[in-house]
């Protein structure tokens, strides 16, 4: 006879997913449709269990650098299998929820616009044996700015900082698909729009529309004086996400990512501040739906890529706010480039002496990042903390500014770091005008 604790056990999942399905029925769209989406290959097992009707489209095998220990900057080389499927998607809401309370972990999913985009993916990932072959320039990571940089450093603020973590929460939530986050990524865009004075003709803000969602990316870009097709760009999500309904649900997301967006705010408010022009173009880009599959990154990215547009470096930067370790700065090395992590550990180094550098991984596709890296991009990830000790209260009601102690230093670090990357990477030596930077 089968214990009732057993039994207990073999059901308390099933009875879950009764559970969860009930609640999320309010949430779920009316009419389903086709999704498409890469996941690692534990998720693909709770999928399955979920919706035993998953169609599986192909599957391969990842090489991914990982540390050999925490804050060692040795890598190991590991492979993960990542997994093509089509899914309805109102199953996506409760695969998340699903592989949180499984795996006790995020994880999601990377969602694609076809069955073809799912698949080139796979393709790029399994194309070579450390990362997928590097689009764009590459740059010079020599650090010859200091004349720009050191004036500009003492302009950063921490309590324009605390502005953005207060203003950002306000809002409901910030899901992709409701009211609020339409609201929420309106504000951003008037709220950048305010940092740049008439005078600069060079900058501009513009809202980016998804074809597939109501809320929109928002971008500043500041035109480069002398090599304007290469870009450097910088980006975190403005979505936040916790369960519950579309509009009803409270997803203050302080940490997760409000915390990234103060730091893009600062750097662009003390560029205009202090009057900086760079060479090459920036641009700034805070990205819709990152919560449901990195997917307004994964429209842009593949928009710059299929533009062919010339990107030299793309920063990530989501939550910076709370520190879980006594490291300061987390460089992860997954779904990253090692060449241009580097560089960022030399950037602390020469110009932020005091803060010490860990290297983690997430072991999966778990933010915007990605959605450049695997289109050859490169792309790095400052983080708050390893990923053994990153705050486990986002997606939740208590991702507010009280669970980083409403202290603005730890995103002080990150918001230096991200000044003196796109300053470095931004401007070339004088004279260098249309000649091709020393590799
Ligand atoms: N900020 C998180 C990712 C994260 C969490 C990085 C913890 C490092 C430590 C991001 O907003 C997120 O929630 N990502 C999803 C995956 C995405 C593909 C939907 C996740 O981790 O589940
Ligand atoms: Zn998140």
């Amino acid at each position: 006879m089968t214990h009732p604790l057993v039994l207990q056990r073999l059901l308390r999942p099933l009875a879950l997913a009764v559970a969860l399905a009930a609640g999320l029925a309010a949430a779920l769209p009316a009419r389903a449709a086709p999704a498409w989406l890469t996941l690692s290959a534990d998720a693909l097992v709770v999928l399955q269990r979920m919706v035993p009707q998953t169609q599986v489209l192909g599957q391969a095998e990842v090489a991914v650098a990982r540390p050999l220990a925490p804050r060692s900057a040795a890598l190991e080389a590991a492979t993960e299998t990542i997994v093509a499927v089509e899914v309805d998607d109102q199953w996506l809401e409760m695969l998340s929820l699903m592989v949180h309370r499984e795996l006790q972990r995020c994880g999601g999913y990377v969602f694609h616009a076809s069955r073809a985009e799912a698949l080139a993916t796979l393709h790029r990932l399994s194309g070579s044996p450390a990362e997928p072959t590097a689009v764009g320039p590459a740059p010079s990571y020599a650090i010859d700015n200091a004349t720009q940089i050191l004036p500009l450093m003492p302009l950063l603020q921490a309590s324009h900082l605390m502005a953005t973590v207060d203003s950002l929460p306000a809002f409901q939530n910030r899901r992709y698909n409701s009211t609020h986050g339409v609201a929420a990524s309106d504000w951003l865009a008037e709220r950048w729009r305010t940092l740049i004075p008439a005078t600069r003709r060079d900058a501009r803000v513009v809202q980016i529309t998804h074809a597939g969602w109501p809320q929109k990316s928002v971008m500043v870009e500041i035109l480069g004086t002398t090599r304007a097709d290469e870009m450097v760009v910088l980006g975190g999500h403005l979505d936040s996400i916790a369960p519950g309904t579309i509009e009803g649900s409270r997803a203050p997301g302080a940490d997760d990512n409000a915390s990234g967006i103060a730091s893009l705010t600062e750097v662009i408010r003390v560029m205009m501040a202090g009057g900086y022009r760079p060479s090459r173009t920036l641009r700034f880009i805070a990205y819709a739906a990152e919560e449901v599959g990195l997917r307004g990154s994964g429209e842009i990215a593949a928009d710059f890529l299929g533009r062919a547009d010339k990107v030299v470096g793309v920063m990530q930067l989501d939550m910076t706010a709370f520190q879980g370790d006594s490291t300061d700065i987390w460089l992860y090395t997954d779904y990253t480039n090692a060449a241009q992590n580097a560089f960022l550990a030399t950037l602390v180094s020469r110009y932020l002496p005091g803060y010490t550098v860990g290297y983690s991984a997430c072991g999966y596709a778990c933010s915007d990042h990605a959605s450049w890296h695997t289109r050859g991009f490169r792309a790095s990830f400052p983080h708050e903390a390893s990923n053994a000790n990153y705050n486990r209260a986002i997606h939740t009601v208590d991702d507010v500014t009280a669970i980083f102690g409403n202290d603005p230093q730890h995103m002080l670090k990150f918001t230096k770091l991200a000044l003196v990357y796109a300053v470095e990477l931004g401007t070339l030596p004088r004279g260098s005008r249309g000649a091709l930077a020393a590799r």
